[in-house]
């Protein structure tokens, strides 16, 4: 049975209370996430796609695109791009990544949760680190599912927690919202394949690949986090589960505090 609304694709003219907090709080820091940010780094989304077949000038749509660097690799292959987001300074920082390097792309403003488009209109879709912040994951799946074509895919970069590390899942969950308070919520590898699976997406791929965060320092600054909120981290850090120390990598380096996170790679066809 679908878990999709058949009136799906009419755009709401209010946000919620999460997507609120994340558009007030990207926008705020639209500037930190251009060049020299460790999103720049496109090595995860080079090695997805080689595994997906995309014929020139695909149509694609990168949701929650941010300053623009997932949509703009695939736009550099000659596809044609849409990039998405909630925060129209986010995407003024993606316009201005774009006119950089000479790639031309369309910009939309919208959330995840419904799409302002047809039915069957993208080869591919795809959301990069972004979908932790998102409201109702199942209605970004649903919308999804709705614009492929038919034999399109679906490409989610996230963080993630294995299935069965629930103790450090919650640890890593209170670290985001303190470090920022628009985080939502991390789903598991399987939670994220059946709600695929459930509005018609065939899950082709579902693996986890620990990602270095290099500085928690920079983290913090990158989110605008709050001193009161940065010392709740710290200690956080200090009296962390073994679980997590241990599956996070959690350690020091030259002074800084690092830790790798779980990274999902998810590929669905429709
Ligand atoms: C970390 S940035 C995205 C990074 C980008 N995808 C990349 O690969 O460089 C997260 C983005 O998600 C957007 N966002 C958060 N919640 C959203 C929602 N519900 N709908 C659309 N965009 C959302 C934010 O505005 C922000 O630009």
């Amino acid at each position: 049975m679908s878990i999709c609304d058949p009136t799906a694709g009419r755009t709401s003219e209010t946000l919620d209370e999460i997507q609120r907090a994340a558009q007030t709080q990207f926008s705020k820091q639209s500037h930190r996430y251009s060049q020299g940010h460790i999103l720049e780094n496109v090595e995860d989304v080079q090695a997805a796609i080689e595994t997906i077949d995309l014929v020139p000038d695909s149509r694609v749509l990168d949701v929650a695109t941010g300053a623009g660097h997932t949509g703009l690799h695939l736009a550099s292959l000659g596809h044609n791009v849409t990039l998405a987001d909630i925060s129209a300074l986010m995407l003024e920082r993606a316009a201005e990544a774009a006119a950089r390097r000479n790639l031309n792309v369309q910009t939309r403003l919208h959330t995840a949760e419904e799409f302002p488009y047809a039915d069957t209109s993208f080869d591919l879709v795809m959301c990069r680190v972004a979908a932790h912040h998102f409201s109702s994951p199942e209605n970004f799946i649903c919308e999804t599912t709705r614009v492929l074509k038919p034999a399109g895919h679906f490409l989610l970069i996230d963080g993630s927690v294995a299935d069965d590390q629930l103790e450090a899942e919650a640890w890593l969950h209170a670290v985001e919202k303190y470090r920022d308070p628009s985080h939502h919520r991390f789903l598991t590898p399987h939670a994220w394949s059946q709600l695929c699976a459930a509005s018609g997406l065939k899950v082709k791929q579902a693996s986890l690949k620990p990602f270095k965060q290099p500085d928690l320092n920079w983290y913090f600054e990158t989110a605008a986090t709050t001193q009161e909120n940065r010392e709740r981290v710290l200690a956080l850090v200090a009296n962390a589960p073994p679980s997590a120390r241990e599956l996070f990598c959690l350690g020091t380096e030259d002074r800084k505090i690092v830790w790798w996170w779980q990274r999902l790679t998810l590929i669905a066809v429709k």
